[in-house]
């Protein structure tokens, strides 16, 4: 039976040190919101994705605060159970801790989030600490990191090679270090190889949500377009897909379109004024 109490941030910690797995769906509005909410998942995040399986744009570049404000509204105002926390889209945190701050509070007194999450490692860590020294609770974000696209020559896979550069071995163990001591709740894995994030995982106190970074991570987290089969592009190979609901939506169509055309649709039992109507 689901535990039915409110998911805060000192709980992931808790499920950590139990062994509890930690559960983590997108989403972006007040229906989907509120169908996982009530499915028991644990953590709803608004992330920067929104950009690509929303918006339709090639990276999650172009996402502004605004939007993701928006979009935080329906899925805090679905909210019951889950811990709702707001991505903070690129460039709303990287040109000063100030900023960051200031973007980050909006997200929370906005958006009516409980916490943001935000991308990179060791050159984030003393913005991470500004945020949390006001209590504004973050979950970092390692490996492949999607706003770093460009740099990274498309959305690869990190951590393969070793050394200190970006994306490398060292360096991302580097990079969950210091996000843990710069006071971070959780810390998003993605896109690195299943041995490294068990590492990490057995390496940090702060539990660790892997998204195409294996099974021994603390928690997952899956797109939802990309767990629904909503997505009509690319799904990574990491994506499983427990539902076709891009084909059900599309018969679906089909058969309305259909059912106009050949006058069908509406019915006597869809209409008023007709007898027993
Ligand atoms: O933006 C997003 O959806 C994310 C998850 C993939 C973790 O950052």
């Amino acid at each position: 039976m689901m535990n039915q109490a409110k998911v805060r941030v000192p709980d992931l910690a808790r499920m950590k040190a139990a062994g509890t797995p930690i559960t983590m769906l997108t989403a972006y509005d007040f229906a989907f919101a509120k169908i996982f909410d009530e499915a028991g998942i644990d953590v709803l995040l608004i992330g920067d994705s929104l950009a690509m399986v929303v918006q339709g744009a090639e990276s999650t570049l172009p996402v502004t605060v605004d939007e993701i404000i928006y979009h935080a509204r329906m899925v805090a105002r679905a909210r019951k159970r889950a811990l709702v926390v707001a991505d903070m889209p690129f460039l709303s945190f990287q040109v000063s801790a100030e900023d960051a701050l200031r973007n980050a509070g909006r997200l929370l007194k906005e958006g009516g989030a409980e916490a943001v999450k935000l991308e990179g490692g060791i050159f984030v860590a003393e913005t991470v600490a500004r945020l949390t020294r006001v209590d504004i609770p973050v979950m970092g974000h390692i490996g492949l990191t999607p706003q770093s696209v460009h740099r990274m020559g498309g959305h690869r896979v990190q951590g393969r090679r070793e050394g200190r550069g970006p994306g490398c071995r060292e360096r991302l163990m580097e990079d969950a270090r210091a996000i843990e001591q710069a006071g971070a709740f959780a810390l998003v894995l993605e896109g690195i190889p299943a041995p490294l994030a068990r590492e990490i995982t057995a390496g940090v106190s702060i539990p660790t949500i892997g998204i195409g970074a294996g099974p021994d991570c603390d928690g997952q987290v899956l797109v939802m377009h990309d767990m629904l089969g909503l997505s009509s592009s690319f799904v990574p190979r990491f994506a499983k897909s427990y539902a076709n609901l891009a084909q059900e939506a599309s018969g679906a169509a089909t058969a309305y379109i259909r059912e106009v055309r050949e006058r069908s649709f509406p019915g006597p039992e869809h209409c008023y004024g007709f007898k027993g109507a």
